[in-house]
């Protein structure tokens, strides 16, 4: 018998992006009704074989067979107090199915000994009670699609899913993650400041499901805010599939300005002359950033105060571990002192931030395309890893021009998101001059990308940025479609 599951769901089950079932959708090869995707479409799209290669099979048979692998037990699977909770849930909904095929049951038996009654020693009678078993036995007999409704309960245990109001944005809760942690790793920006149960500003009300708290809170939320269902998103995780109301942030001016303590954790080189700078907030003190943003960041050393801003290269879906890509330059005593040794693991540095205004806007759907020129890659990257986060798009194209002698020093990233992922493609460019090599990237992109379709996004030195957006303005993307970052 089909089942039906929610477009995020289907994908989580065959191992896809949901941009890749909106894709097929759109192309007409995998039917929807009413947003909803029967399992029978999905296996006819995805037969068992392929089921199996998305791991989801194995996944399900690993936890099935007791063979627990490290990673399952610690990313995926929820604490027991909460898997006991979802399986209380399940089996209220169990028992309440198998009350009403007992109805049913006992009303098949009712109506065939009406029929013999009404219709004894009629000849007919034999054939058409077997005729009645016959149909009885098809309609009850098990396909291929009970095996994926049979992987979707299983996945409800161990992963339910969160619908988010007014938004309509969707994820899955996973493993001991509160739902605030399991909605900020899924790419939303959803509000929240301390994340250990203090601010309140995580606030939401739970629409529909259950919920249960994973850890004390001293916020206190008042009665008639608990009346309402209001709960902390920091300090409770999901029992059953929810909708909750919360809010989250639509752009910068959502985001407050914070100071916060960070210990430098490494600093590995990228090139002769770049360093990758890898700070590590507080527990209980993160910074809360869009993708694409700056950060001021300061420290003490012996030879005095130093103090510079750069664009944070990682994923606001990690909001403890920052990155930055700190390039060599005399002028700047922060890039000095980390080159030099006098910034080194362990050291305290401020950070204060967020700033700017070079983060995703786009609209769902639309392709998005990159154009980095040397360090300019840093904020790329935070955007790319937060759109592939998000599912924000159909398709990405990253285009980096280098003109430094450290080349594309994160070259083996853009490999590896190309490798694992369809619909993404880069475009890796050499030159000396950042002016001249903005003409030839938009002239590359142009042959192989739909520009006028597009989001364009372009980082890197104020004379690339500059002539990057004439270039694509002659190509064809609207000024609407374009957002710069000029370091
Ligand atoms: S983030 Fe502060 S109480 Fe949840």
């Amino acid at each position: 018998m089909s089942h039906r599951l929610s477009l995020s769901r289907a994908a989580h089950l065959v191992g896809v992006h949901r941009s890749t079932l909106q894709k097929m959708i759109g192309e007409g090869t995998l039917a929807t009704s009413e947003g909803m995707i029967a399992t029978d479409e999905l296996l006819r799209a995805f037969p068992l074989a392929q089921l199996e290669a998305s791991g989801a099979v194995e996944w399900v048979n690993r936890i099935r067979e007791e063979s627990f692998g490290r990673r399952v037990r610690e990313r995926l699977l929820p604490s027991q107090e909460i898997l006991a909770q979802r399986l209380f849930a399940q089996g209220l909904e169990l028992a309440e199915l198998r009350r009403t095929v007992q109805r049913y049951h006992r009303l098949v038996e009712e109506t065939e000994r009406t029929l013999r009654d009404a219709f004894a020693g009629h000849p007919q009678l034999p054939r058409a009670l077997a005729a009645m078993a016959d149909g009885l036995g098809r309609a009850l007999a098990g396909d291929a699609s009970d095996a994926v409704a049979a992987m979707d309960v299983a996945l409800h245990s161990m992963t339910p899913r969160v619908e988010v109001r007014p938004s309509g944005h969707e994820y899955f809760v996973e493993g001991h993650d509160s739902i605030l942690q399991s909605g900020l790793k899924a790419g939303l920006q959803l509000s929240y400041g301390c994340e250990n149960g203090t601010c309140g500003l995580c606030r939401a009300r739970v629409v529909d499901g259950e919920v249960q708290r994973i850890r004390p809170h001293d916020f206190t939320l008042s009665e008639a805010e608990r009346a309402q269902g209001h709960i902390l998103m920091c300090a409770y995780s999901a029992v059953t599939d929810l909708k909750i109301e919360t809010l989250e942030a639509a752009g910068p001016e959502d985001i407050p300005r914070q100071e916060i303590v960070a210990t430098v954790r490494s600093i590995t080189p990228l090139g002769e002359d770049t360093r990758l700078l890898h700070l590590q907030a507080p527990r209980s003190n993160r910074l809360r950033f869009l993708a694409g943003q700056s950060a001021s960041l300061g420290a003490a050393t012996p030879a005095g105060d130093v103090q510079a801003t750069y664009p944070i290269a990682s994923c606001p879906c990690d909001d403890r571990n920052l990155h930055f890509h700190v390039g060599r330059d005399e002028a700047d005593g922060f890039a000095t002192d980390v080159f030099s040794g006098a910034i080194r693991p362990g050291e305290r540095v401020t950070l204060v931030g967020p700033e700017g205004r070079f983060v995703l806007a786009s609209e769902p759907g639309r392709p998005l395309v990159f154009a980095a020129c040397d360090l300019g890659f840093a904020p790329v990257k935070s955007l790319v890893e937060y759109a592939l986060s998000a599912d924000a798009a159909p398709s990405y194209t990253v285009a980096w021009l280098a003109t430094r002698r450290d080349g594309h020093y994160l070259a083996n990233q853009c490999r590896a998101w190309a490798e694992a992922l369809d619909g993404f493609s880069w475009l890796p460019l050499a030159g000396e001059d950042a002016a001249a090599g903005a003409a030839e990237l938009v002239a590359a992109l142009g042959a192989t990308t739909d520009l006028a379709r597009a989001d364009v996004y372009v980082a890197g030195p104020e004379e690339f940025v500059r002539n990057a957006e004439f270039e694509f303005r002659a190509a064809g993307v609207p000024g609407e479609s374009l957002a710069m970052l000029a370091l």
